[in-house]
């Protein structure tokens, strides 16, 4: 007899095949099929316990239970995230990194964002009127936004490699193959050549503002009151510039939904930005999990849990889980109109706190570049040409074939 439930379990050797067809769905069709928010599987050869919902996110981010070293696969951390950066980062050394991401979310810094946001879509589409590939004029226009904001020099004609080396970063990393190499070496360049632009930072050799993310994070110290390490600083640096430009993703989606939802399209201009951009982080796939291993033995609910098994928290799944949303699979920003916040319910982004936890420090610059986005998308007019809207749910990230192509752009 043991004093412990046994988890429900999937059968079979390995089920990393499966993840990879059934993407964004793996969890939750499991969670159905068992009739159980938790469950354990078998992932890239180890054991590995699922977990789905609010109650479920609430344990995954207990810091006593849980912790991030080790949690990501080596071949994300070899292009996603990096090396050494918060990611991966455990109680006290977490906290004290992470607190020099949130000290930027700062009241005039997240205008500023908002003030390049509109500037930069000015331009660009001041200058592209016809055939306009909304993700990849996304991505340049954020790739403007994140230099500019960081305070990371560069010349007019350098932004274009910018764009492609981060999007490398985001958009090959669960790749196999030749594109996920062309990310590493992509990382690599970025970080060989973020690394130097600190070192001439620290010795004065190159003018900067010093209330920007490049001279607050180069001159960032650790506990110790040490520099932190040039290399560790591009890591960082790049968890700011490559999430700005993966927010292409999101434009992408909210495009498709003006598309999809016509009527959205005046609530908007009504005032009703925010409720939509929340429904499209919402709805629309984009982070499928987070990752994360237990930190020391524990029973939840009957369930045992062992030090060093690794959890992967279903995000994408808990946003459209029916016990905490009225008809998930529907896109309707209204739900967003009374909703009652909890750090568990509505985590595209992560969940929990966000100086003591592992949710996303970025969360507020994407709901602001999002919603005067579509704020301003809201307020020219143009066309959609027929083009292909449908997209996959097990690529990573996902978006419509068609990228959203639109033409006859009136500002
Ligand atoms: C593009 C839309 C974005 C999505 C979907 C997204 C999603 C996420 C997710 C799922 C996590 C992990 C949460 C966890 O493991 O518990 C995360 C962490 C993080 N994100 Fe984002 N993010 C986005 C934008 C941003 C932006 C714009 C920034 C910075 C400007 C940013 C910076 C970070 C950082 C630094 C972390 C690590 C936090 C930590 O480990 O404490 N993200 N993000």
């Amino acid at each position: 007899m043991t004093d412990h439930q046994q988890l429900p379990h999937d059968k079979g050797l390995d089920h990393t095949l499966e993840l990879l067809k059934e993407g964004y769905y793996f969890i939750m069709n499991r969670a159905d099929k068992f009739d159980s928010r938790i469950f354990e599987t078998r992932l890239l050869g180890e054991k590995a316990i699922c977990l789905v919902g609010k109650e479920e996110a609430k344990l995954f981010y207990d810091n006593e239970k849980f912790k991030r070293k080790n949690a990501a696969p080596g071949r994300i951390q070899k292009t996603l995230f990096g090396k050494g950066g918060v990611q991966g980062l455990d109680d006290v050394e977490h906290r004290h990194r992470k607190a020099m991401f949130m000290t930027l979310m700062t009241d005039d810094l997240l205008g500023e964002i908002r003030s390049l946001t509109q500037e930069e879509w000015r331009q660009h589409l001041s200058e592209n009127k016809s055939d306009v590939n909304i993700y990849k004029a996304a991505k340049h226009v954020l790739t403007r936004i994140a230099l500019r904001w960081t305070g990371v020099p560069f010349q007019k004609k350098e932004a274009d490699q910018w764009t492609e080396e981060l999007s490398d970063l985001f958009e090959h990393a669960a790749d196999v193959g030749p594109k996920h190499w062309k990310a590493r070496w992509s990382r690599q360049r970025a970080e060989g050549w973020l690394e130097d632009l600190v070192q001439q930072v620290r010795k004065d050799k190159v003018e900067v503002d010093k209330n920007r993310p490049l001279y607050q994070f180069s001159m960032h110290k650790d506990l110790n009151g040490k520099l932190l390490k040039p290399y560790i600083v591009a890591v960082e640096l790049l968890n700011l510039l490559r999430p700005i430009v993966a927010i292409a993703v999101y434009i992408d989606f909210a495009v498709l939904a003006m598309h999809d939802y016509p009527g959205e399209v005046k609530r908007i201009r009504e005032g009703n930005g925010r409720q939509f951009i929340q429904e499209v982080r919402r709805f629309y796939p984009f982070f499928p999990f987070t990752t994360a291993r237990v930190k020391r033995d524990f029973l939840w609910n009957d369930f045992e849990f062992k030090k060093g098994t690794l959890t992967l928290l279903d995000l994408y799944g808990t946003n459209h889980d029916p016990v905490i949303w009225e008809e998930p699979n529907q896109f309707n920003p209204e739900r967003f109109n009374n909703w009652k916040e909890s750090p568990f319910d509505f985590i595209p982004q992560g969940g929990g706190e966000f100086d003591i936890g592992h949710r996303c420090a970025g969360e507020w610059i994407t709901i602001d570049i999002l919603n005067e986005t579509v704020n301003y998308f809201s307020k020219i007019s143009f066309d959609f040409p027929d083009q292909d809207f449908s997209y996959s749910m097990n690529e990573i990230p996902s978006l419509p074939q068609s990228n959203i192509i639109i033409t006859n752009v009136q500002t």
